[in-house]
């Protein structure tokens, strides 16, 4: 049977990446989560000097990008591919509150996204692949058989990504992550360079009110009816 591209977009934390992970594995596909990508910059930014405090010197950034390495290495254990800094596994590290909070500001960046947007199609090509992020279905693969748009409230999101932060055993107060949220849908929507939208040939997913594995089941049926 042949493959077809996947393109998952949406909001901050509306479970995007937990189908996609999903979908992925039951199909035999690449899982790409973009967004990791996207953290990863800001990481090695925040390592590197580019940000501090609220300082961010977007110039120097750009101009060291070309020695950033960020790469994906499947996981068996898991199930599925972490990223990578170089040699160095920085899964964990850019879920911080931190990364969260620069990210969307890195990600307006358009010297960013085009490095970024070029790695995602790479990852693509020659293979089935699911990938989640903001602008899969608009600029990253146009072409995708099946494109989705996730949503739900802000207030839902936030509780999601709180739970996880909170399980993860990160100290986070509920308020500054409905904040965090709200504000990179803002930035997300608004910046000038490959802004979230959703792809006219996007299917709307609202899953405010729905289990994962009834966001599995309708994202799988969608699948078995575009195969
Ligand atoms: O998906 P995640 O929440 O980890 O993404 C982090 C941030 O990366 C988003 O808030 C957005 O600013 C940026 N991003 C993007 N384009 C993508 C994926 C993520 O701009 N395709």
């Amino acid at each position: 049977m042949s493959k077809i591209t996947i393109a998952i977009d949406g909001f901050s934390s509306t479970g995007k990446s937990t189908v996609a992970k999903q979908i992925a594995k039951e199909l035999g596909y690449v899982y790409v989560d973009s967004g990791a990508m996207y953290r990863a910059i800001t990481f090695y930014a925040m390592q590197n000097g580019f940000i501090d405090n609220n300082h961010f010197n977007i110039d120097g950034l750009v101009s060291k990008l070309q020695n950033v390495r960020v790469s994906f290495k499947f996981n068996e254990a898991l199930g599925f591919a972490e990223v990578y800094l170089g040699n160095v596994n920085i899964e964990k590290e850019i879920r911080t509150l931190e990364v969260s909070s620069f990210v969307s500001k890195v990600a307006t960046i358009s010297e960013v996204r085009e490095l970024l947007v070029q790695q995602q199609q790479k990852l693509g090509q020659n293979t089935g692949v699911v990938m989640d992020g903001r602008d899969i279905g608009t600029v990253v693969f146009p072409n995708a058989e099946l494109k989705i748009f996730m949503t739900a409230s802000a207030e839902t999101r936030a509780k999601r990504r709180y739970d996880e932060l909170i399980e993860r055993g990160d100290k986070v107060v509920y308020e500054d992550v409905l904040r965090n949220v709200q504000e990179r849908d803002y930035m997300d929507s608004n910046r000038k360079d490959s802004p979230l939208i959703k792809a006219d040939d996007a299917i709307e997913i609202d899953n405010s009110n729905l289990t994962l594995q009834e966001q599995f089941e309708k994202v799988l049926q969608l699948v078995k009816i575009t195969l």
